[in-house]
Order: structure tokens, then C-alpha cells, then sequence
């Protein structure tokens, strides 16, 4: 069984109303996070390759998505990233995290913090949550060229499931931070008082 968004994720900063599409995310179920983490076993082997295919892949795709990229914005031919170091640094730490969420599905109030604390950061790296879901989809093109006949209709939905969970918390996460920095250009006579806004 899923379990709907809840605890932390749920507190919205400032007693905003939770309406995100997030809210309503379902968690991976006990037999898929038994197939992320077996297959994650054979994943791990090769961190550094899945990441920079996946990211090219998502500039190939998705072209607007280098732009967030100061580094890689200016960079024309494609190939030329498949070799650069600030690409690989990036793509592993990209992978390092969705480690951290494996490893972390058994405890989900650490994940939600987890996920929640990235999308805040991503507001600041100018990456909005429109980009996220595409980097699930080229994960899952990466790494099932590596898990060959273990690859499965079953373990295809698992991850899916597992990357539409974290990236709807980040999100959230990214929304609660835009609200927050709103709040704070505005004058403290305009800001609402955090006990009426709940309302
Ligand atoms: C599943 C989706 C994603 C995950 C898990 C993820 C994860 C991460 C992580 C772990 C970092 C390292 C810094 C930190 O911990 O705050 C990072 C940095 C960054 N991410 Fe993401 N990210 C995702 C999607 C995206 C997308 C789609 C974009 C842009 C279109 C993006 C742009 C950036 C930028 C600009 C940085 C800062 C520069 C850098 O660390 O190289 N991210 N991301």
C-alpha cells in the first residue's frame, strides 16, 4: 500500500494551505522498495556513467534546462559535456542523492526533510519544479540498458513511483521557499501574521 504526502511536507511554512499536486504523491509500496533496492545494488556499480548520460540526455531533450546551468549554458556541442568534469561532479551529485533516498525509504520523515530541503535549494539555483520529472524518465532510460533482462514493467513503476515521490517534495519544497522569500520583500505591516493565514 502507498501512503499519501504527510508529516512534515504537510506543514506548510507560514500556515499556507497544502494544494500542491505533491501533496497528494504516493510513496513507493513495500515490494517496490524492495525492487529499487535490489536493482540499486547493480545501479551503484556505474553512478558516475548514469549521471552524465542523464543529464545530457535531459540538455538533448530538454534544451532549456542548460540554461539553469551557468557552467554548461554557453556549451554547443553536447559531446563535448559527455567528458567535462563539472558535468560528472554534478551528475554525481545528482546520484549521491537518489543514494541517500534508497537508503532512506525506510524512513520517510527523513526523506520528506531531505527532498524538502533540496527543492528550497533549487529555488535558489533558479530550478524550477516544471524540470524535475524529466530527470526520472532519463534516469529510467539509463539505467535499464544496465539491469538488461532484469528490467521489468514492475521495476520500471517502482522507479517512477519512487522519483515522482521526491520530486513532488521538492516541490513543495521549492514553493514553500518562493512563498518565503516573497513574504520577505514585502513590509512587516504587509505580511500576514502566521495565526490568520492558517485560516
Ligand atoms: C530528481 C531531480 C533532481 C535532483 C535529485 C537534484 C539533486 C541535486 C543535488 C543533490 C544538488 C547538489 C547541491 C545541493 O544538495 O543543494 C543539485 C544541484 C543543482 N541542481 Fe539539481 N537535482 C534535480 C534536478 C535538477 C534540474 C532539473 C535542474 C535544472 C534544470 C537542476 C539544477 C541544479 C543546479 C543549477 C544545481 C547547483 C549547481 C551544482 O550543484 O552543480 N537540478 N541538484
Amino acid at each position: 500500500m502507498g501512503c499519501a504526502i504527510s508529516g512534515l511536507a504537510a506543514k506548510a511554512e507560514f500556515g499556507e494551505r497544502n494544494t500542491d499536486a505533491a501533496a497528494s504523491a504516493v510513496c513507493p509500496s513495500g515490494d517496490q522498495i524492495q525492487m529499487i533496492k535490489e536493482s540499486w545494488k547493480v545501479i551503484r556499480d556505474d553512478i558516475a556513467k548514469v549521471g552524465i548520460i542523464m543529464f545530457v540526455r535531459l540538455f538533448e531533450t530538454h534544451p532549456e534546462c542548460k540554461d539553469v546551468f551557468f557552467l554548461f549554458r554557453d556549451v554547443e556541442d553536447l559531446e563535448r559535456l559527455r567528458t567535462s568534469r563539472e558535468l560528472r561532479a554534478h551528475g554525481l551529485r545528482v546520484m549521491s542523492f537518489i543514494e541517500k533516498s534508497v537508503a532512506r525509504l525506510d524512513q520517510l520523515d527523513r526523506l520528506e526533510a531531505l527532498a524538502l530541503e533540496l527543492g528550497k535549494s533549487h529555488y535558489h539555483y533558479n530550478a524550477p519544479p516544471k524540470y524535475y520529472s524529466y530527470v526520472g524518465a532519463e534516469f529510467i532510460s539509463a539505467v535499464q540498458p544496465i539491469l538488461k533482462e532484469k528490467w521489468t514493467a514492475e521495476l520500471e513503476e517502482a522507479w517512477k513511483t519512487m522519483f515522482q515521490y521526491v520530486t513532488g517534495l521538492m516541490g513543495q519544497g521549492y514553493q514553500e521557499e518562493s512563498r518565503r522569500q516573497h513574504l520577505l520583500t514585502l513590509s512587516p505591516k504587509d505580511r500576514p501574521e502566521k495565526s490568520n493565514t492558517a485560516l
